[in-house]
């Protein structure tokens, strides 16, 4: 079993930060394989460049950093995402990670009657811990409707991956120390138990 980690946060103060750690540290133990891509550090380009988009509906790709990300993703059959939520979704340079690296003919095949087929089946799940200021209610009411319709059912079942659990921690700002550190060890468990 192979994990690709998928981080997008710049800030390694940040409490996103110390949920990959606890998420790097539960995999290790687990004595599974992993890749990690963290985004921001590797300094990931999420816009198109018009010589980018004039490739698109071939399904070809001029940044390097596409064609390795696709490599590790290959290699894998479980995703964890990693990231705040901003502005009720992901933040800009994971949502251009989707845009840039699911392409035609490696993440779907373009059918003739306009439907997209999803490639990505070697990929069993993918597991979103994303953080956010919102209480659950907000969560629940709101925030949890545009991930699951923009990321889990338009973005990964389009691309052919079936299942996917959010794991939703809700006014980190707010929640006491002790809450906080729950949260990382769940987080670590979970990524302990990764079959
Ligand atoms: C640009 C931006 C937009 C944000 N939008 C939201 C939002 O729509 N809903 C929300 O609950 N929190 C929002 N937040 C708060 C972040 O989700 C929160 O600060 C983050 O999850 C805390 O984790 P961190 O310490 O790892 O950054 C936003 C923060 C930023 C910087």
């Amino acid at each position: 079993m192979k994990t690709a980690v998928i981080y997008a946060h710049p800030w390694d103060g940040s409490f996103n930060h110390a949920v990959l750690e606890s998420a790097l540290k539960g995999i290790k133990e687990s004595g599974n394989d992993f890749e990690l891509i963290d985004l921001n550090a590797e300094g990931f380009e999420p816009a198109f460049k018009k010589e980018e988009l004039a490739l698109y509906s071939k399904g070809k790709f001029i940044d390097p950093k596409v064609g390795e990300y696709q490599n590790k993703l290959d290699k894998c059959q479980e995703i964890i995402l990693i990231f705040p939520i901003w502005w009720g979704t992901a933040p800009a340079i994971l949502k251009g990670f989707f845009d840039k690296i699911l392409l035609k003919d490696w993440a779907y095949d373009q059918m003739p009657n306009g439907y997209l087929k999803g490639k990505l089946t070697h990929i069993k799940k993918v597991t979103i811990f994303t953080t956010m200021a919102a209480p659950r209610i907000g969560y629940e009411l709101f925030i949890k409707k545009m991930i699951k319709s923009e990321i889990i059912n338009w973005t990964l079942k389009t691309c052919g991956v079936k299942k996917s659990k959010i794991f939703p921690l809700c006014n980190v700002v707010g929640v006491t120390k002790e809450k906080r550190e729950m949260w990382l060890k769940n987080v670590e468990d979970y990524c302990k138990n990764i079959r």
